[in-house]
């Protein structure tokens, strides 16, 4: 079983602006990349505030909003009734702390399955979702159905859907305007190609991202943005620390220019790509990265090995 060890300063994410600490002297973390990222998310991240030298280091927030870290499991098109039920057996087990919201995202069909037998004390959310109300439109699945099979999120504007599917700002930002209409909170999804990051486009790209959510949804109460880096999905490849903080630095001047100081100060911005339990906790450090969004590590429980 391969082991990955990593080190953690200053473990306190029940923020999004978090003071800053000086480091902890934590022994190097064991992490055994053979379990559930979800089943190890405390020792990965050391999310526990209950520790007296934790207390010490927890962060002054000037912020409404819950403001907790948010970590979500993107498990896209894979999965079995089997494997996602050996994995929903994992997840019930695994300790997690309260300062942590918890999200799996399972394929549509497993939904109800994965909501009739995860605790409660993770929330479902889908991959995609229709435009608008149902009706005619094969194949598709509406917010009202989402919301009555018990969801409370869904993520929109994932790079998979942009570039594969084809789905473009203005439709993906009427899906979320809609999404949330129906009560369901929002992971909006942005992030640039490799090819325009190497043209200097990085920040362009996610700015007009951002405006067509902006200019659709009618509040940001329930979104979380999600700043996924294309090159870095399913890649391997992760940002370092610094691009993805710098980024989202970017991301949430942004808001305070283009929406309201206040909007940027509760709004999440998460991580996502290529994110493991070797790399979670350095990205988890960046003071602008309030959580992750987790594909293939989030499904370590489903790979029959
Ligand atoms: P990855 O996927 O963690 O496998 O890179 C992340 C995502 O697509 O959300």
């Amino acid at each position: 079983m391969a082991v990955a060890s990593t080190s953690l300063a200053c473990p306190h994410f029940s923020g999004l602006r978090r003071s800053s600490c000086p480091k902890l002297d934590s022994p190097p973390l064991s992490i055994s990349t053979a379990q559930s990222f979800f089943q190890n998310l405390d020792s990965h991240l050391r999310l526990s505030s209950s520790s007296p030298r934790n207390k010490a280091c927890r962060p002054v927030v000037a912020m409404a909003g819950s403001g907790k870290f948010f970590v979500g499991g993107n498990w896209k098109c894979n999965g079995t009734k089997e494997s996602i039920g050996k994995l929903i057996s994992d997840l019930n087990s695994a300790k997690l702390e309260s300062d942590v919201d918890v999200v799996v995202a399972p394929p549509f069909i497993y939904i109800d399955q994965v909501k009739s037998s995860l605790t409660d004390r993770m929330e479902v959310s889908a991959q995609n979702c229709w435009i608008g109300k149902g009706g005619a439109f094969t194949g598709e699945i509406s917010g009202e159905q989402l919301k009555d099979i018990g969801c409370k999120w869904v993520i929109l504007g994932h790079s998979e859907r942009r570039h594969i599917i084809g789905e473009d700002d203005e439709f993906i930002g009427k899906k979320a305007a809609y999404a949330l209409g129906q009560g369901l909170g929002v992971i909006a999804c942005i992030g640039e190609l490799l090819q325009e990051r190497e043209e200097g486009k990085t920040f362009d790209v996610c700015y007009k991202q951002l405006k067509a959510f902006a200019d659709a949804v009618p509040s940001w109460d329930d979104v979380v943005i999600a700043y996924e880096p294309v090159w870095a999905i399913g890649t391997g490849k992760v940002a370092t620390p610094q691009q993805a903080q710098e980024v989202h630095v970017a991301v949430r001047d942004w808001l305070i220019k283009n929406v309201s100081a206040e909007v940027a100060s509760k709004t999440r911005i998460i991580y996502g790509g290529s994110v493991n339990g070797s790399n979670c906790a350095d990205l988890a450090k960046q003071e602008d990265i309030d959580g992750f969004l987790v594909g293939g590590a989030s499904l370590k429980g489903l790979v029959i090995s």
